[in-house]
């Protein structure tokens, strides 16, 4: 497999050692519901898949185990220390069939066909997800699937509206996303994407988990702690929240206190199959 040199644009969320170990916790959480679209969308023991933006690595070792010793996947990430980190992440636990290429998403070359293409909380990043998408479909044999994870936010913002810091810790998450060019609705704008790039009308489901414990609700304090540098950077006014270094008890006070739980974002799953 060989890639080009990657591009550099900014990735929003950045590359700290926190957000690093928030994303570990983030796919620990979030992993049934992944699995679950991935065996709906036909992943099964002997396949050769892709990951796009495989972070830390979990998406592909959930993959590795859906797709057993016989199968295969290949993760592509543009950033080496989180590759790294995702290495040894899989040898830790014992995975002979994952393998982590260098490249931007955009620059994936491989001389053997794929029997489908994944990635959770990456397309929102792109600057242009549909050439992403048409690339992959080359990558991908007739008949394989393509099968994505991907939030919407407006939902989650609805429903933040009777706790107050929470409500304002998501309105200035959704502010810098919007501001630096994340695209917060990537979920559901799939379903025109797809059948843009030429593939069927995607099956698409919505996941939101609740709770109320503060693990859960760290998973979003600890992300605008992630997102600060960008929303300083697009001067997203982060005041309201008050001192950062008290904003994870404030809001798990308040959601304690409120006797009642939180939603983490809508994650919107959404599959297809390439023409046979
Ligand atoms: C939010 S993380 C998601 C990681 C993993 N998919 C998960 O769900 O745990 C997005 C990852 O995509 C990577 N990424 C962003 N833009 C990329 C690009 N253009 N090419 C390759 N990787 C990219 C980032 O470096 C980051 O590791």
């Amino acid at each position: 497999m060989a890639t080009t040199t990657e591009t550099s644009t900014q990735y929003a969320l950045g590359y700290s050692n926190s957000e690093h170990d928030r994303l570990i916790r983030q796919a620990n959480r979030i992993a049934p519901t992944t699995e679950r679209l991935f065996r709906e969308a036909g992943i099964r023991p002997g396949h050769r898949v892709l990951d796009l933006g495989s972070g830390m690595g979990d998406v592909a070792m959930l993959v590795a185990k859906l797709v057993g010793p016989s199968g295969e996947v290949v993760g592509i990430e543009r950033d080496a220390n989180s590759i790294a980190r995702a290495r040894e992440r899989v040898a830790a636990a014992g995975l002979t069939n994952v393998s982590f290429t260098q490249s931007d998403v955009n620059q994936i070359v491989s001389d053997k066909p794929f029997d489908a293409a994944v990635g959770r909380f990456i397309l929102m990043f792109l600057p242009d997800p549909a050439s992403v998408l048409r690339s992959l479909l080359k990558l991908i044999r007739p008949g394989g699937a393509i099968a994505f994870q991907e939030p919407t936010w407006i939902p989650f913002l609805a429903s933040s509206a009777r706790l107050p810091l929470w409500s304002k810790v998501l309105g200035s998450i959704h502010e810098t996303f919007l501001r630096s060019g994340v695209n917060p609705e990537m979920g559901p704008d799939l379903f025109k994407m797809f059948q843009e790039v030429g593939l069927p009308a995607p099956s698409m489901r919505m996941e939101a988990l609740l709770g109320s414990d503060a693990e859960f609700t760290g998973l979003i304090t600890d992300l605008i702690g992630s997102l600060q540098p960008l929303a300083q950077q697009h001067n997203v006014s982060l005041e309201a929240l008050g001192d950062f270094g008290t904003l994870a008890q404030r809001v798990q006070a308040e959601v304690t206190t409120s006797k009642t739980v939180v939603s983490f974002v809508p994650i919107v799953g959404v599959w297809a199959r390439k023409a046979e």
